[in-house]
Order: structure tokens, then C-alpha cells, then sequence
């Protein structure tokens, strides 16, 4: 482990504290930032909101993107545009962070915890077949109703773990086959593509994050990603709190969310988006160094699937089991080289223990293992 320490620091040059993801702020943040200062204009209302998301659209292919306040509010807002609505069921990966499962709860809907695949890290189509197969039922009113609760499952939301896309074409066919709207939580997965296609554009909704740890970052910040106009419409109504565009007037047509991207938010975006790319370059060049190191070592690197491009936000390594995990954790974290393990399963909170679930080795086989270490950008 000493060994390992001494690579990461070797990689990473510098005897200070690693941290396991850090900005990089090297283009035209502060210039932009200084804009909205200078213009007053960095709140609700400005030029780069429409830029960003402009901008955004254009990156990943989709003909609508709506930037939000963060990628959690994105997904609570996607699942209400995909029709979600109270005791309705929603079908996810219990290997998630725990945005996932609340923005199902925000809709007053509940999780179904499906299994991932080992290769993947995301959502099993084959899983999610057996679990259908066994519990579903399309009925003549055109929905899916889960046989053993008696309720509606409306969605699915598979997500692109570190990464890592999932087989999206796979899971479209079989959410297409029951009748289930398909929304992507691509919060992590700017830049990745599946098939050539970039994730979050496969389904009729995906989201973005660009949390602080995320590749690129606007402090806090999400967008919605969209081929549906109407839907975009909708979208963007309901986070700017449902009021009806006027010169002067305050009318309101909804009971809508203030889920808007602050303009300094935005700004902070659009510079980092202009570096994208470098970035992504930048990942997969640490991936590649890692890789050389760990392929000598009993420790093996977690890479990207076929048929899959990954933006490798977080490297991740995967231990013998839990006890190496844990003294992985403790030996690197005691020396000043920041990791930190994958999620507890979502099962296993205390507010989604009561969920039904599929069989879950391979997400119990992962949360063993899984270490993420330090995946920063380094220098351009
Ligand atoms: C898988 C996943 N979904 C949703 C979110 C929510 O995004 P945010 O933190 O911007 O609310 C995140 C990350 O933070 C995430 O990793």
C-alpha cells in the first residue's frame, strides 16, 4: 500500500495533500464571473444562462438543454416531466448516489432497486428484463403495473456510474416494451458517449450535474437535456416558478420550484465548458498511467466498457473484498492521498429499506470493493 501511495504521489507530484477531485479554473472564469459583476446581472436573469445552455446542447446533441440550480432538481423536475406522479413506482440502481432515490421521493413515487452489471457499473438489462418478466404486467390502459404492489411503475432511470456508460440501447428496447418513460441520470457522464451517442440522450429526458467534485463545475449548477420541445417548454416554466413571460406583470399559471441557474453560476460554466474537452483528454491520459501501474499489482483498475467512450471522472479501484478495501481507505486516507469508497447501497438507507428490490450481488460485490482515487485534471 506504501507502494501505491507513493505512485499516486509520483503521478500527481507533490508531497502536500491529494484530494480526490479538485476544480480547475485555468480559461475564462474569472473573466466571465466579472462580466455578470460588472453588468450587475448575476442572478435570474443575464446572457450566459441561454449561452450555457446553448452551449451545452450543442456538446452533447440534444436539441433542448435547461439549465437548473443543481442535478438533483434536474432530475426531480425530469421525472415530473416524464409523467412521475404520486404512488407511482420508478425503477433505479441501488449502486447510486442518493440524489437518484430522493428525486423519486420528491415525486412522492417509489424506488425499485434493480441490479448493475459487473462491466458496467450501471444498470443490468438483463436484470431488469428477469425483474419485468417476473413482476410486470402492461394492462389494457397502456401502463405497467407491478403485479406484487398493485402499483403503476412509470420510469426508468438507469445512471452512468463515474462515468461509465450504461448499455442504453439495451434498457431503451425493454422500457419501450413495458411501457416505462426512460430518463437518464447522467450526472456524472458529461462527455461519455455510448455507441457514438453521448449519455443522457438516449432517453426521453436526461440530467447533467456540475457539482463542485463533477468534471467541470458552475458551483452548483444541473441542466435537463431534452429532444422534446414541448417538453423543454414545460421544463424551463416550471423551474422559473411558472410565471407567464410579461414585460411588467407577476402572473403565475402553476405551483412551479425557483430551480433557475443563477447567470454567475452560468457564466462559470460556459468557461469551463470551452476547456471540456482538454479536460476529458486529460482523465483518460491518468487512466492510461494508472493503468500501467495497477496491471503489476493485485489491485485492479476498473476501466471503461465496450462499445462505451467514459469521461473517467472518478478513477476507481477494486480491492480483494471489504476488509482490503478498509485498510486501503484507512492507509491511504492516513497519508495525505484523499479516496473514498463507492455508496452504501440505496437499500441499505434507512429511508428506502422498505423498497422492493431484485437480486443484488454484483451491487453488493461492488460496494465491497470499489475505492475511488484521486482523478484530478492535471496541468494543461
Ligand atoms: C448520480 C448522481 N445523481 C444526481 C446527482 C445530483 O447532482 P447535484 O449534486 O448537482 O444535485 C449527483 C451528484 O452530485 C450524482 O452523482
Amino acid at each position: 500500500m506504501q507502494e501505491v501511495v507513493k505512485f499516486i504521489r509520483s503521478v500527481f507530484q507533490t508531497e502536500e495533500f491529494i484530494p480526490l477531485h479538485e476544480p480547475r479554473f485555468w480559461g475564462n472564469e474569472k473573466k466571465y464571473v466579472a462580466d455578470c459583476i460588472d453588468s450587475t446581472f448575476v442572478s435570474s436573469v443575464g446572457k450566459y444562462v441561454d449561452r450555457f445552455e446553448e452551449m451545452m446542447a450543442l456538446y452533447t446533441g440534444a436539441k433542448y438543454a435547461v439549465a437548473t440550480v443543481n442535478g438533483s432538481a434536474a432530475l426531480h423536475i425530469a421525472l415530473l416531466m416524464a409523467g412521475v406522479k404520486n404512488n407511482d413506482e420508478v425503477i433505479t440502481q441501488p449502486l447510486t448516489f442518493v440524489a437518484t432515490a430522493n428525486a423519486i421521493k420528491y415525486c412522492n413515487a417509489h424506488p425499485v432497486f434493480i441490479d448493475v452489471d459487473k462491466d458496467t457499473m450501471g444498470l443490468s438489462p438483463v436484470k431488469l428484463t428477469d425483474f419485468l418478466n417476473e413482476f410486470a404486467e402492461v394492462r389494457s390502459d397502456g401502463n405497467c403495473y407491478n403485479k406484487l404492489s398493485g402499483r403503476i411503475i412509470r420510469a426508468c432511470v438507469p445512471m452512468h456510474t463515474f462515468g461509465h456508460p450504461v448499455k442504453i440501447d439495451e434498457i431503451k428496447q425493454i422500457c419501450d416494451k413495458f411501457h416505462l418513460v426512460l430518463i437518464e441520470d447522467a450526472a456524472e457522464s458529461l462527455g461519455s458517449k455510448y455507441k457514438g451517442q453521448h449519455t443522457g440522450t438516449t432517453g426521453l429526458l436526461g440530467i447533467l450535474s456540475f457539482n463542485g467534485n463533477k468534471t467541470i463545475t458552475t458551483g452548483g449548477g444541473g441542466m435537463i437535456i431534452t429532444n422534446d420541445e414541448a417538453l423543454a417548454k414545460k421544463a424551463k416554466h416550471i423551474t422559473t416558478t411558472g410565471k407567464i413571460p410579461h414585460k411588467w406583470e407577476y402572473v403565475h399559471d402553476m405551483t412551479a420550484y425557483n430551480y433557475r441557474m443563477p447567470n454567475l453560476n452560468a457564466a462559470l460554466g460556459c468557461a469551463q465548458l470551452e476547456m471540456f474537452d482538454k479536460f476529458v483528454e486529460k482523465k483518460r491520459e491518468l487512466f492510461n498511467e494508472y493503468q500501467v501501474y495497477f496491471k503489476n499489482t493485485e489491485i485492479q483498475l476498473f476501466s471503461e466498457p465496450q462499445n462505451a467512450f467514459s469521461n473517467y471522472w472518478l478513477q476507481s479501484v477494486l480491492l480483494k473484498d471489504r476488509k482490503e478495501r478498509d485498510s486501503f481507505l484507512e492507509f491511504t486516507n492516513s497519508n495525505g492521498v484523499m479516496t473514498r469508497p463507492i455508496w452504501q447501497l440505496m437499500n441499505k438507507s434507512a429511508m428506502y429499506s422498505r423498497s422492493q428490490c431484485g437480486p443484488l450481488e454484483n451491487s453488493l460485490w461492488f460496494e465491497d470493493r470499489v475505492v475511488n482515487i484521486p482523478s484530478s485534471v492535471r496541468k494543461i
